[in-house]
């Protein structure tokens, strides 16, 4: 499988035509163009219609992902060829998942989610995607613990499911969200949806609330709905956590308990409001994993990581007692 890897990467490579932009390489008419290897020309119409010397970077056809051009267009932010690159060994015989997750399983579930990726500037807009999948790429990595090629930041969407799970994943006290019978609500999916009371509000969230429970393994066998359960956990705030979407557009704004526990805007609040567990006890190897994916896929998109990456000296949401619910947010 290595071989296909290697196959897939030169395959790539002849994608980047000859005289096609570089990073700020100067184009006829000596125009530098804000580009990284996997972009030619920014993402506005300025670039796609070739003003300014720059090529479009979606002139291929991903009409699925809306094509070049339009700020509001994923596509114009995530291209298929960089999607591909970013988790280029998630076909490998040896990742579970295998062939399970696609571009257009990701373009369609975003439909539902207006806000990602187009909220705030266009360094806004690529960093919000390597955070989703930085995050994402850690709960189903097949890197972790073995000499993997390439490293372990490109292993991302190995897995779609949780392996040897230490319970069911059932809350039986929540009445609101029973768990059906002989059901267990392990990590599944790209954010590793987990618990009866998540599958029950997702699944709420879309008018499938039954379905979600009593068949959880429909995030195993939809590729659509399983990244939909990731970008839903990804946009919703519960309980006193944030939205991630929010902390990482810069919406989201610190209350005095917050700083007092460290908690700052950046990608280490995500990691405590994705798994707080992994917070608050110094560095840590799957806190390190979960940077290191993220910084593999701004250094893709050539965007800055911003700051506070880690949640190592960051108290974890659950250890607080706490009577006020409210959180600040300013527009973006
Ligand atoms: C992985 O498999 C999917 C589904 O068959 C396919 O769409 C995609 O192009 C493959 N990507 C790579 C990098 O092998």
């Amino acid at each position: 499988m290595r071989a296909l890897a290697l196959s897939f990467s030169s395959s790539f490579s002849s994608f980047v035509l000859p005289g096609s932009a570089k990073q700020g390489e100067n184009q006829p008419g000596s125009v530098v163009c804000p580009i990284s290897q996997w972009r030619y020309g920014g993402a506005t119409n300025d670039y796609c219609l070739n003003k300014n010397g720059c090529r479009c970077n979606c002139n291929n056809g991903d009409t699925a992902a809306g094509g070049c051009g339009g700020r509001h267009k994923l596509g114009s932010i995530l291209t298929r060829e960089m999607f591909e690159e970013m988790l280029h060994n998630r076909n490998d015989t040896r990742c579970p998942a295998a062939g399970f997750y696609t571009y257009e399983a990701f373009v369609a579930a975003a439909k539902s989610f207006p806000a990602f990726a187009t909220t705030g500037d266009d360094a806004t807009r690529m960093r919000e995607v390597a955070a989703f999948f930085g995050q994402t790429s850690h709960e189903t990595t097949g890197g972790l613990g073995w000499n993997a090629p390439g490293g372990p930041y490109a292993w991302g969407y190995c897995y779609n499911k949780e392996i040897k799970p230490k319970s069911d994943y059932c809350d039986r006290r929540n009445q609101q969200f029973p768990c059906a019978l002989g059901q267990k609500y392990y990590g599944r999916g790209p954010i590793q949806l987990s618990w009866n009371y998540n599958y029950g509000k997702f699944g709420a969230s879309i008018g499938q609330q039954k379905q979600l429970l009593e068949n959880p393994d429909l995030l195993l066998t939809d590729a659509t709905l399983s990244f939909r359960s990731a970008l839903w956990f990804w946009m919703t705030p519960q309980w006193i956590k944030p939205s991630c979407h929010d902390v990482i557009v810069g919406a989201w704004m610190p209350l005095s308990r917050d700083e007092a526990a460290g908690r700052l805007p950046g990608y280490g609040l995500i990691t405590n409001i994705i798994n707080g567990g992994q917070c608050g006890r110094g560095r840590n190897t799957a806190g390190e994993d979960r940077i290191g994916f993220y910084k593999r896929y701004c250094d893709m998109f050539g965007v800055s990581y911003g700051d506070y990456l880690d949640c190592y000296n960051q108290r974890n949401f659950g250890k607080e007692f706490v009577d006020d619910m409210s959180l600040k947010l300013k527009s973006i």
